[in-house]
């Protein structure tokens, strides 16, 4: 069995690629990483990797991390600069014994140590978002803060290994130095290829209260399937947020077990993913929330293409 599954409709064209990898072979962790890559690379995803929305200094500082789930070995970075492929860092990272979540100067200095290419991030695209978000941040009040898209992708491969990983420039807006979920291990992913592996996206804060990926893995062991999984964890989550700290920001996540099954939960309006496996041909689904339950269904081609006039869009400053 072998199987792929990604948060977002973004992960496709790279899901699409390792998805072929994997059924002719190839191992979970070079495919998820060069899909993940794959997203990275795109200028017009504006919340990971290269055309990331800045910081509220505008800089684009990225966080990525990498798990392999049959050592447990694990890399991330946090606050990367002008770095070209930070979750290809954290796959480095992840080989080293020590040191294996790198920050900021640091992460940057040991990158460049290693060979990893110096590529300026921020794009003249993210600036008129940028600039666009804070006029109506202070026009209209809305919040810099309300949701966010990481691309998160597990991996199962032939020979029965899994493999996660993790990228996101993280919420736009965010304070210099801010780190969220994602390059946090046990929150924004956790792999054990005897079980299986999990994925966040959203508000990083509201993800990690919950140690979101890791506390999903832990019930598939206890024999939950995933879908079981990822919806009592996200939404006892989001009750416990709301009945004892008031609020409850976006909460998303995918999961896939070591057979090959999968699940997704929202608790926002809408939120896609990306799945194939053996049994499953590729497919993005739109997942939604009714009530204690996540449901989805295969996107429709109207939807596709107004994905893609969405993403394409000129900014009107
Ligand atoms: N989930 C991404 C972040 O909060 O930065």
């Amino acid at each position: 069995m072998w199987g792929i599954i990604a948060t977002w409709r973004m992960a496709l064209e790279g899901v699409t690629e390792a998805a072929t990898q994997l059924a002719a072979g190839s191992g979970a962790s070079a495919s998820i990483v060069d899909a993940v890559a794959a997203v990275e690379d795109f200028p017009y995803y504006k919340s990971v990797g290269y055309g990331g929305l800045p910081t509220e200094n505008g800089e684009v500082e990225l966080d990525a991390a990498f798990m392999d789930g049959d050592t447990l070995a694990f890399g991330a970075v946090g606050n990367l600069i002008d770095i070209a492929n930070p979750v290809r860092v954290a796959q480095a990272l992840s080989r080293q014994r020590y040191n294996s979540l790198l920050v900021g100067q640091g992460a940057r200095e040991w990158a460049l140590e290693q060979g990893f290419a110096e590529k300026t991030m921020l794009t003249d695209r993210a600036m008129q978002h940028y600039r666009k978000r804070c006029r109506e941040t202070l026009d209209k009040g809305l919040s810099p803060y309300d949701g966010h898209d990481t691309v998160g992708i597990i991996g199962l491969d032939k020979q029965g290994s899994m493999s996660v990983a993790t990228s996101t420039s993280g919420l736009f807006m965010k304070k210099r130095g801010r780190i969220g979920d994602s390059p946090i291990m046990g929150s924004g992913f956790y792999c054990d290829s005897e079980t299986g592996a999990a994925t966040a996206t959203g508000v990083g804060e509201d993800l990690m209260k919950g140690c979101t990926s890791y506390e999903i893995v832990r019930r598939m062991a206890g024999g939950m399937t995933p879908q079981q999984a990822a919806d009592s964890v996200v939404f006892e989550l989001e009750d416990k947020l709301m009945s004892r700290f008031g609020r409850a920001g976006d909460l998303s996540v995918v999961c896939m077990n070591r057979k090959g099954e999968f699940g997704a939960a929202t608790n926002i309006k809408t939120f896609s993913f990306v799945v194939a496996t053996e049994k499953q041909p590729l497919t993005v689904f739109r997942a939604e929330r009714r009530a204690e339950k996540t449901h989805y269904q295969p996107v429709d081609d109207e939807w596709m293409q107004a994905y893609a006039a969405r993403i394409r869009a000129p900014i009107e400053e």
